[in-house]
């Protein structure tokens, strides 16, 4: 842990839920001033898909005539895996922002609002088989990955998993490396997701801001051939590639229009395909 990041648990006490739909802040971690994640305990009848999102906030202030208060919601994409006994978020801190300027000060034993209605295009059900599967976030985009790459599925599925992850400084990638780290040395994670299985996985980190080993947009990397060259990979196709894309709105844009350009085309729920995507929490 770096000095900048710092962890609070407590044990949650089942404190009397005061909120519509309350569940209580088990731990809190801040990575850098920018960004932070929590756990918080699990609604007992909430089953989810990895890679699926839900509704989370804090009461809004008082009304000032009328002194009632509403919700503040926003989605949030579980960073947990479905197996897990609480849920987990990742998540910027906007100082300005309406939920993130207040909820960043949450501490174990506090309460959040969570509507239990899990929904989401990041699911292995939107994609036909292929054999490898391309995971590409900024930023707080890897939360859904987070919860696809603790998923037995996913290493059961594909015979290569490409974790890509672009953030503009060293620090902002630490929770994505942190949980990388942890898939391939825990005991628990490689009985869980099969030995053998690791080594499918491939961690492709960049930054764009601050140096490190590999500087650049993942857009501009794929473009110019950098990441396949890296990898020793020929090139995207629709009969082997497959894709699941979540950060801001312009690489969003960008990677759908880079993924068409290989042939790709994009997936539903009800409509399997070789990508889907999915805009990542922004404030
Ligand atoms: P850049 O520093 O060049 O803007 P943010 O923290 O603003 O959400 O950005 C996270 C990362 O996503 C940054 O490294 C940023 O690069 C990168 N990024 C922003 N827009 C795009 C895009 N259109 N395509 C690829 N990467 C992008």
């Amino acid at each position: 842990m770096t000095e900048q990041q710092s962890v609070q648990t407590k044990t949650a006490s089942p404190a009397t839920p005061t909120l519509p739909d309350a569940q209580t802040v088990t731990s809190v971690r801040h990575w850098t001033d920018r960004l932070f994640s929590f756990r918080v305990t699990r609604p007992a009848s909430l089953r989810f898909r990895s890679g699926e999102f839900v509704m989370i906030g804090l009461m809004g202030d008082p009304h000032p005539e009328t002194g009632k208060q509403k919700p503040l919601l926003r989605a949030y994409s579980i960073a947990s895996p479905s197996w897990d006994e609480e849920l987990e978020f990742y998540s910027i801190k906007v100082q300005d922002g309406p939920l993130t300027s207040r909820l960043q000060h949450i501490q174990p034993g506090d309460q959040i609002i969570l509507r239990p209605k899990p929904v989401g295009t990041l699911v292995h059900d939107a994609l036909l088989p292929g054999k490898r599967l391309w995971f590409f976030a900024t930023g707080t985009g890897f939360a859904p990955f987070a919860s696809l790459l603790r998923d037995p599925q996913t290493f059961e599925d594909y015979d290569q998993i490409i974790m890509t992850h672009t953030c503009r400084d060293v620090a902002e990638l630490d929770y994505g490396k942190e949980l990388i780290e942890n898939i391939r040395s825990d005991e628990m994670m490689g009985e869980l997701l099969g030995e053998e299985n690791l080594s499918k996985l491939v961690y492709y980190p960049t930054t764009t801001r601050e140096e490190s080993p590999k500087m650049g947009r993942i857009t501009t990397l794929l473009q110019d051939g950098t990441v396949f060259k890296d990898l020793g990979i020929e090139g995207i196709s629709p009969e082997t590639d497959r894709a699941m894309v979540c950060g801001s709105m312009g690489l969003n844009t960008d990677i759908k229009e880079i993924l068409e350009g290989f042939g790709l085309e994009e997936g539903a729920n009800s409509d399997p395909k070789h990508y889907v995507v999915e805009k990542a929490f922004v404030g």
